[in-house]
C-alpha cells in the first residue's frame, strides 16, 4: 500500500519533535509532504526554528518547513514554557538550524497542496493549536472536502483538562478554531489525553532511547526526560505522555488505539470552561456523530513501534 501523503502542522514542543522523528522514520507509511508551524507552545518563531532542528537531528534538510500563524483566531496566544522550557525543545543542546523556511505562508501551503494533490488524498495531521487549519478552511471552503482526514492530537473527556480544569492545551489556546474545524465536515480522528496519557515515557522505556547509543536515541530521552517533570508533578505519573507521537503511529498501525465514533463540540463562550471538548461519549444526545474520539492504546505496542522507528534514524 502507498503510503499516506501528510502535512503535520506543529508548534515543537518535545512531543512533537518525537511525532516529526516518527514520521521522517517511516517513508513506507507516510509521505511527508510538508511541515507547517503555529504559535503554542512557545511562540511562532521558535516553533518554526525547532520544526527545522528536529529536520536536521533527523538529517532531513530537505524537509519542506512553512511558518503559519503567530497568535490566535480572536484570543491572546498563551503558550507552555512552563511545560517545554524557554526553547520549547528544552532538554539536549541542539544546534541552531541552517536549513532555511519556506517563502511560501503555511495556510497558503495547505491549501495550495489541498487544491493539488488529488481529492481523498492528503491527510493533515495537526498536534497543536488548530490556527492555521482553520484560517486553511476558512480561505479555501473547498478544500475541506478533499481532505482525506484530519489526525489531531488535542481535547480530553474522561482526562478532563491539562491547561485548565476543563481544557486541554491545544484547543484551549483556539477554541475558536477548533470550533470551525470539528463543525467542518471533514472526517476527524481525535487523539485526547485519554489516550496519550497512556503513552508515558516510563524509566524502562526512556532508557530503549537512550540504549539506541545514536544523537536521535539520546535526543528523545533527553526531551522527554525535561518534559515528564511538569506531569509527574501534576499528575504524580510515571513519564512524560508523549501526546503527538499517537497521531503518526495511528496512520502506521491503527490497531494500536481503540475509540468510538461520537460528537464532540468545542466550548468557546464560557471563560470557566473555554476550549473544552465536549465528548458525548455515553451518546446522551441526539448531536451526529463528527469525531473517532480515541479512548485507548496499546502502550507497550505503542513504544515498541516508536523505538524500532527511532532506530533507523
Ligand atoms: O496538551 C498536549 C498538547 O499541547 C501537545 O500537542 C503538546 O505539544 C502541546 O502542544
Ligand atoms: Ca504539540
Amino acid at each position: 500500500m502507498s503510503p499516506r501523503k501528510i502535512i503535520i502542522d506543529t508548534d515543537p514542543g518535545q512531543d512533537d519533535a518525537v511525532a516529526i522523528l516518527l514520521a521522517l522514520a517511516s517513508p513506507e507509511d507516510v509521505e511527508l509532504l510538508g511541515i507547517t508551524c503555529v504559535a503554542g507552545n512557545v511562540p511562532l518563531h521558535l516553533t518554526a526554528k525547532n520544526a527545522r532542528v528536529v529536520c536536521e537531528l533527523a538529517n532531513r534538510p530537505d524537509t519542506r518547513v512553512f511558518a503559519g500563524h503567530d497568535r490566535p483566531i480572536t484570543r491572546a496566544l498563551v503558550t507552555a514554557e512552563h511545560v517545554h522550557g524557554k526553547t520549547g525543545l528544552d532538554g539536549p543542546a541542539l544546534p541552531d538550524p541552517k536549513m532555511r523556511l519556506q517563502d511560501a505562508h503555511a495556510v497558503d501551503f495547505i491549501v495550495d497542496t489541498l487544491r493539488r494533490e488529488p481529492s481523498g488524498t492528503v491527510t493533515l495531521c495537526p498536534i497543536a493549536p488548530l490556527t492555521n487549519i482553520a484560517h486553511a478552511f476558512n480561505r479555501a471552503p473547498d478544500i475541506v472536502g478533499r481532505v482525506r482526514e484530519i489526525v489531531l492530537m488535542g481535547g480530553a473527556y474522561f482526562e478532563v483538562g491539562n491547561i485548565t480544569p476543563a481544557a486541554e492545551f491545544n484547543i484551549h489556546v483556539d477554541p475558536e478554531a477548533a470550533d470551525i474545524v470539528f463543525r467542518s465536515g471533514a472526517p476527524i480522528t481525535v487523539m485526547p489525553l485519554d489516550v496519550t496519557h497512556k503513552a508515558l515515557v516510563t524509566g524502562p522505556r526512556l532508557e530503549a532511547f537512550r540504549a539506541l547509543g545514536t544523537p536521535v536515541g539520546r535526543a528523545v530521552a533527553e526531551w522527554t526526560d525535561h518534559f515528564e517533570r511538569f506531569d509527574k508533578e501534576k499528575y504524580g505519573s510515571e513519564g512524560a505522555p508523549l501526546h503527538d507521537p499517537c497521531t503518526i503511529a495511528w496512520l502506521i498501525d491503527p490497531t494500536l488505539f481503540s475509540g468510538r465514533r461520537i460528537n464532540v463540540e468545542i466550548e468557546t463562550l464560557s471563560p470557566l470552561t473555554r476550549g473544552m471538548t465536549v465528548a458525548d461519549w455515553w451518546g446522551v444526545t441526539d448531536r451526529p456523530a463528527n469525531a473517532m474520539f480515541m479512548g485507548d492504546v496499546d502502550a507497550d505496542g505503542f513504544f515498541a513501534l516508536l523505538t524500532e522507528r527511532m532506530a533507523r534514524l
